[in-house]
């Protein structure tokens, strides 16, 4: 298949490029820069210019593709106004990319989160909170899906909180971020709270998995660890960086305060058996063993 993918230079977006060239797929990638252009171009994807708010080339990608795959997304948590900008920036383009597609019977597969549900691990058929600061997104994830009845073949592959490689990236990763900031690694209330994880390489397969076979209108977990506790996490952080590890108010945390407060593990039992994923990687707490002091 020709894949137009968004965010194809990011933690996930890269390793899903490789996925896709690495399997028989071409791709032709949106890239906001002449640096990721270059990064994109190099590992033998073609690109086409432009950004999330370029709705015009997010069409001209979308209608020279076979399928799309988004994953761009300005990673922006440091104030409410800038989560809600982000939000809305990647509904317009979600919507826009639909459009394009209706009718064509070709999949659209987007980035999604792992819902929460209360006293026990979620599952594939549980549904995503609309409210809260990124309640926005599974809003748009929600239009995306209903697509489904309108000729798209759209489905959505959740993340769990973090998606790492190399020891960087999601919640662990701003938790890092904060500890060598701060000089303290922290965490929010007794730190007992667990987040589910997986790794980018992981998870590159089972969005090329969702690409090529899902059904119209379904989600998927990308959950390879269904729980680290927050503490364990805040653990290895602190060992590595060598800093005191230490609970901190919520607040400190910005506007994701109380999404990191919250016990969020999650299932992809559905997701293994219907697809036959199998994630190999190291586990997050493994390989959170690579952050360098
Ligand atoms: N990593 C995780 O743990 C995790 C967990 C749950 C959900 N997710 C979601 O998964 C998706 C990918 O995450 P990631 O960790 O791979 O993100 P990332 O490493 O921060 O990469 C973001 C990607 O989006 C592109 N991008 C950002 N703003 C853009 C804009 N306005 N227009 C065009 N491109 C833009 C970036 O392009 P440049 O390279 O040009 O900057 C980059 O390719 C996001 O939706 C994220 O919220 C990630």
């Amino acid at each position: 298949m020709r894949v137009f993918v968004t965010g194809g230079t990011g933690l996930i977006g890269s390793a899903v490029v490789a996925e896709l060239l690495g399997h028989g797929h071409t791709v032709l990638a949106l890239a906001r820069s002449d640096s990721s252009a270059t990064a994109l171009e190099t590992v033998g994807a073609q690109t086409i210019r432009g950004d999330l708010a370029d709705l015009g080339a997010l069409r001209a990608g979308a209608a020279q593709a076979d399928g799309v795959i988004h994953l761009a997304f300005a990673n922006d948590f440091s104030s409410p106004a800038a989560v809600a900008a982000a939000v809305a920036e990647e509904g317009a383009a979600l919507a826009t990319l639909g459009e394009e597609l209706i009718d064509s019977g070709r999949p659209l597969i987007t980035a999604s989160g792992t819902p929460y549900a209360p006293g026990r691990s979620s599952t594939e058929a549980d549904p995503l909170p609309t409210i809260g600061p990124v309640g926005g997104r599974s809003r748009s994830v929600a239009g995306v899906l209903d697509l489904a009845s309108r000729g798209v073949r759209s489905a959505a592959v959740r993340l769990p909180r973090t998606v790492h490689n190399q020891g960087r990236g999601g919640f662990a990763g701003l938790l890092t971020e904060m500890a060598r900031r701060t000089g303290v690694s922290g965490y929010p209330g007794d730190g007992a709270q667990r987040w589910p994880a997986v790794h980018a390489l992981d998870t590159a397969v089972l969005f090329r998995l969702v690409l090529e076979q899902a059904p119209a209108g379904t989600a998927w977990h990308a959950v390879d660890d269904e729980g680290d506790a927050v503490r364990d996490i805040a653990a290895v952080i602190g060992r590595r960086l060598g800093l005191p590890v230490e609970p901190v108010p919520q607040e400190a945390f910005g506007p994701l305060g109380p999404i990191f407060a919250t016990d969020q593990p999650s299932s992809s039992a559905y997701t293994r058996q219907t697809l036959g994923w199998e994630p190999h990687q190291p586990s997050l707490l493994a390989d959170l063993e690579n952050i360098q002091p």
